[in-house]
């Protein structure tokens, strides 16, 4: 509880309390958001507040002064309903992804957040879709048929399921200093207070979730030549979150209190690339495979680096049944972290992808995409259709729908006619050729607005617009997978026993 003055009157403000509060944004001009107070505290006498703005990611939630509060506008929370949970998935719109849509909409499957396809009541059952055809990739509005095999859309549902964060362990063992030895995930002699208890178990209730991860809990990690600003709370020890910042090795991902406990490691790490095999390298990018058996505790460091950055995945505490794939870029030093994906040696569901990151420095440079390439050349090399896991959050969401555009669309233009034929494909064979699941190029084409009811048939059509924006988009693409650099060979891990 907290009291404030405002106008010579004093005002509790108390956390659930919703006003408008000033948000400094760098791209645009300043704001005033609605935004509730998610927690209060008084550092050398000032007061500042934790708020979160309502429409908004949580990864904008921040700590503000009382001069940044609309106190005139102040409304106190209804008694009985309690704070809601911070844990709603992220939003999806495409022109603000810093912005939430409403926790109504979050909920919603995948397929049904796309804009409907042209007056058309559902995709093409089989019988249907098989007397459609397609025409010529040209330059005016071009139009392509769909064959056969498409689901209706009201099959298209996504598993929203997300396996829930398990929040630290309190009285977990801890040093002083950066000696001594350890028993724990992150290995000996540095001394640093150890992750919370590793378990098999990816479920905690969400109520417990809210309280101790609504809150980011990390202020600065430096990684390399790179500090990083969390977005979401991670579960590092509790005694490290008190910290200015956080040092990582940036080679095996251990953390380390201070700069001298990093420095002292740092003679000791002979690391200079992820543990693991390097499977692909094409001028300075490689890629890493690390089974999450066998180096446990880099896979767990790899995993609290990148809950700062995922809101709405798990953090997979037991990292046996996945492989981490970890991209870098080289240079004279070593093999520096950019980015990775992790992916289940198993999925019943075809994820090719459970969770994946651009470190922050790295992003918007196009290495979400190569990652994403990345996974589906090795779904091709396994000879499978895959899906990233879902729910997807709103950069996800974005990243993916522009990977699958292009992809698709670079399929369709290469048609070449069929004896003067419009040419013709099915869904089937789009999804084959590039290995994305179906319902992912269905819910593409449908939110490309490709999808035209014509005399019967369904027909693709590509207009001047997209052509000419695929074209454009296509010119800035500039890093791409060589699939001659991948060295990968699938193995069959249900013939591993426990992997
Ligand atoms: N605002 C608007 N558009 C964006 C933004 C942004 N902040 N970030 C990415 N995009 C768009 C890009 O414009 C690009 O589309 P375009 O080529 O059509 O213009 C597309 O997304 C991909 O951009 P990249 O530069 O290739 O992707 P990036 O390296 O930034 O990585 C990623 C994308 C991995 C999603 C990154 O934003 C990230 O790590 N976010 C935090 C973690 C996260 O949300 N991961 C996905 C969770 S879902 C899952 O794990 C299955
Ligand atoms: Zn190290």
């Amino acid at each position: 509880m907290t009291k404030m003055a405002d106008n010579g009157s004093s005002v509790e403000i108390v956390e659930g309390c919703r006003l408008p509060v000033l948000r400094k944004n760098q791209e645009h001009e300043d704001e005033w958001p609605l935004a509730e107070i998610l927690s209060v505290k008084e550092v050398s006498s000032r007061k500042l507040f934790y708020v979160h703005y309502i429409d908004f990611n949580k990864r904008l939630d921040e700590w503000v002064t009382g001069d940044r509060l609309d106190m005139k506008k102040l409304q106190f929370p209804k008694k009985e309903a309690k704070t809601p949970t911070k844990n709603g998935l992220p939003g999806s719109r495409p022109s603000s992804p810093e912005r939430e849509v409403k926790r109504k909409v979050e909920t919603v499957p995948l397929a049904t957040q796309v804009p409907p396809a042209t007056p058309v009541p559902s995709l093409p059952s089989s019988a249907e879709a098989s007397q459609a055809s397609v025409f010529p990739a040209v330059r005016e509005t071009t139009t392509f048929k769909a064959r056969e095999d498409h689901e209706p859309i009201s099959s298209l549902t996504t598993n929203g399921t997300a396996r829930r964060l398990i929040p630290p362990q309190p009285g977990r063992k801890r040093k002083a200093n950066c000696g001594g030895t350890d028993e724990d995930s992150q290995d000996s002699s540095d001394g640093i207070p150890t992750a919370p208890r590793m378990t098999g178990s990816l479920v905690s209730d969400r109520s417990h979730d809210d309280i101790v991860t609504r809150m980011k809990n990390i202020e600065c990690i430096e990684l390399g030549r790179h500090r990083l600003k969390p977005w979401y709370f991670s579960p590092y020890p509790q005694e490290l979150t008190a910290l200015p910042i956080l040092y990582l090795c940036e080679f095996c991902l251990k953390y380390l209190k201070s700069l001298k406990c990093l420095q002292r490691h740092l003679t000791k790490c002979n690391l200079r690339h992820p543990p693991g095999n390097e499977i692909y390298r094409k001028g300075t990018i490689s890629f890493f495979e690390i089974d999450g058996r066998k180096n446990k505790t880099y896979s767990q460091n790899l995993c609290l680096l990148a809950k700062c950055f995922l809101d709405h995945k798990t953090l997979y505490y037991d990292t046996d049944p996945f492989l981490f794939y970890v991209m870098t870029e080289y240079d004279s030093k070593g093999f520096h972290i950019v980015g990775y994906f992790s992916k289940e040696k198993e999925s019943t569901e075809d994820y090719n992808v459970a969770c994946i990151l651009t470190l922050p420095p790295y992003q918007r440079r196009g290495y979400g995409k190569l990652l994403i390439e990345f996974s589906y050349e090795l779904s091709k090399v396994e000879g499978k259709t895959g899906t990233p896991e879902k729910p997807l959050s709103d950069l996800g969401l974005l990243s993916y729908r522009s990977y699958w555009s292009q992809t698709i669309l670079e399929i369709l233009m290469d048609l070449k006619p069929d004896n003067g034929e419009r040419p013709q494909i099915t869904i089937n064979e789009i999804s084959e050729i590039t290995s994305v699941k179906k319902e992912d190029v269905i819910s593409t084409l449908q939110y490309l607005n490709l999808i035209n009811y014509y005399k019967g048939q369904y027909i693709l059509t590509l207009s001047e617009d997209i052509v000419e924006g695929h074209e454009r988009a296509m010119q800035k693409r500039h890093l791409r997978i060589d699939p001659k650099c991948l060295h990968f060979t699938p193995k069959d891990w249900s013939k591993r026993g426990k992997w």
